[in-house]
């Protein structure tokens, strides 16, 4: 198809070395002008090395040649990606929070008139771009207060102030609610029409059918394929990414009905005081996996939250086998066997400069401490090599920060966390977000293993598909109370039609 015409960007033999890693080798890459390409492949393939390369965030190893419309060029910086017109929006958005709309579009290349800013003009500057976009705010607006939704919308506007002729999305759903995910979806269609070149980086496939004209494919750091939009099929794409074939995706050992063992969590009338979370009541058998579903914003995270004592709760009760926990902080919950993994990672969850091996040992330190234990390091060094080889950490050793780490390899540095705890409930937020498919299968066969070792957990999760592979029941929750149940013995099968009758979304749910 547009193989006649001269490439908008072409990368040649780029290769990428950290200390300990060889993050890319010998890629190549093609993308035209009124197209989408995918980019796929596992956590830690290269996806997002490979555009900090484009954008100048990253200097490629010698060797490698870049062409912008058939012309070698060179990029040493950001601000040279920028007069080339690049423009990446990052998986971990990168604005200023404490200035404006106009200032954040204008950041470095600001206008000035007799040597001082000249504010008025930025202002009228990017009204036309706000205006094109449909942005519910204006150029004065400070960013910080935006949602991240909102947030994307002032990068891009940026990126087409700026003249963009490439625009690079590094995962840019995974924290948007379907409805903004839509909004974005018509947005990257109306830039490809204008005839920018779009490189958009997901992990999931609904998205990738939906937008794509071609895929391209990266694996340990390797350029393995392109196929275009006839060719695309999620075995041919699974394969290509991980390299074999992933026969039993979602693994959910069926439980039968009349073996369900006792009740392990009792949660009663829980509340904030109707805020986000209206009285809602749970059990939790040993050995179940309880879904809860909901449209983003029901409070499903709010709920667990609450449960956890990360948040004060205003009324209610929790009970652990049968006895009511005082729970005045999450501290105090883990001590007594509940473990939550958040689903906000950046913010909550890690500690990006201290290394992998400390951060999957905090949660034991945690626990140990309110026991009053001693810290043991040769034990936690073991217990990090055993969670890197279990959830196939892709990194040099433990002893790299997780901030080196991609955003999947991440989450599963969290997840061991939480998993080295020995838990007796756990609370998965989103567990498989920002996670690759093969990551993806893996947790997958944890939260069952889990369950049949009499673990009960908990799954929150905007993904239907997912909620309905793992979990035995499905709590789903709309405006902060729980609509209804399904699944469970006697209960209604647990479908997507069953699961949404409740959410009463029409609004579909996330792929
Ligand atoms: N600043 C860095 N220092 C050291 N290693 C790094 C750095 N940035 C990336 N890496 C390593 O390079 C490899 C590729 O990482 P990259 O972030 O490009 O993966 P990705 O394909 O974007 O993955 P994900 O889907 O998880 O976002 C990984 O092994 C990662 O640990
Ligand atoms: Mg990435």
């Amino acid at each position: 198809m547009a193989d006649e015409r001269t490439p908008r960007l072409e990368m040649r033999g780029i290769s990428k070395t950290f200390p300990g890693v060889k993050a890319l080798n010998n890629v190549q890459l093609k993308a035209w002008g009124g197209e989408v390409l995918a980019l796929m492949g596992e956590n830690g393939a290269g996806k997002s090395t490979l555009m900090k390369i484009l954008s100048g965030a990253y200097q490629a190893d010698p060797g490698g040649q870049l062409m912008i419309d058939g012309t070698p060029v060179a990029i040493s910086d950001p601000i040279a990606a920028k007069q080339q017109g690049i423009s990446i929006i990052y998986q971990e958005l990168a604005l200023a929070p404490n200035l404006t709309v106009a200032e954040n579009i204008y950041l470095g290349t600001e206008p000035a008139r007799g040597g001082r800013i000249d504010r008025k003009a930025m202002r009228e500057g990017c009204r036309p771009v706000l205006e094109r976009l449909g942005a519910p705010f204006g150029p004065d607006t400070v960013v910080g207060g935006l949602s991240i939704a909102e947030q994307q919308l002032v990068e891009i506007t940026r990126a087409l102030h700026a003249k963009s002729k490439i625009l690079v999305l590094d995962e840019p759903t995974t924290a948007l609610s379907s409805r903004e995910t839509d909004r974005l979806f018509g947005l990257v269609r109306q830039l490809r029409a204008d005839g920018i070149a779009l490189i958009y980086i997901s992990h999931r496939m609904a998205e990738v059918y939906e937008l794509a004209d071609r895929v391209s494919v990266l694996r340990d750091g390797g350029y393995v394929g392109t196929l275009t939009r006839d060719e695309l099929s999620a075995e041919s794409l699974v394969k290509m990414m991980v390299g074999r074939d992933l026969s039993s995706f979602y693994t959910k050992t069926e439980k039968p009905q009349d073996s369900r063992g006792p009740v392990i969590l009792e949660v009663q009338d829980i509340t904030d005081g109707g805020r986000r979370v209206k009285p809602c009541s749970l059990q939790l058998h040993q050995g179940e996996v309880l879904g809860i579903a909901g449209l983003v914003g029901s409070g499903r995270t709010e709920l667990a939250r609450l449960i956890y004592g990360a948040d004060p709760k205003t009324g209610g009760k929790v009970a652990l086998n049968g006895s009511v926990l005082t729970v005045h902080g999450p501290e105090d919950a883990l001590a007594a066997g509940i473990a939550y993994l958040t689903e906000d990672r950046k913010g909550l969850g890690l500690f990006l400069d201290l290394p992998c091996g400390t951060n999957i040992n905090l949660g034991v330190i945690e626990r140990d401490a309110k026991r009053g234990g001693v810290l043991d390091l040769p034990a936690g060094r073991r217990r990090a090599a055993d969670a890197f080889k279990a959830l196939r950490v892709r990194a040099a050793s433990p002893a790299v920060t997780v901030g080196s780490l991609s955003g999947g390899n991440q989450q599963k540095v969290l997840l061991s966390r939480w998993l080295e705890t020995g838990p007796k409930v756990l609370i998965l937020d989103e567990p498989t977000r920002g996670v690759d498919i093969g990551a993806k299968s893996e947790i997958y066969r944890i939260i069952d293993e889990l369950s049949q070792r009499g673990i009960g957990v908990i799954v929150i999760s905007s993904e239907l598909p997912e909620i309905i592979g793992t979990c035995d029941r499905v709590l789903v929750m709309r405006e902060g109370h729980i609509a209804g149940e399904v699944g469970g013995p006697g209960g209604a099968p647990i479908t997507q039609e069953n699961i949404m009758a409740y959410g009463a979304g029409a609004a579909a749910q996330a792929a």
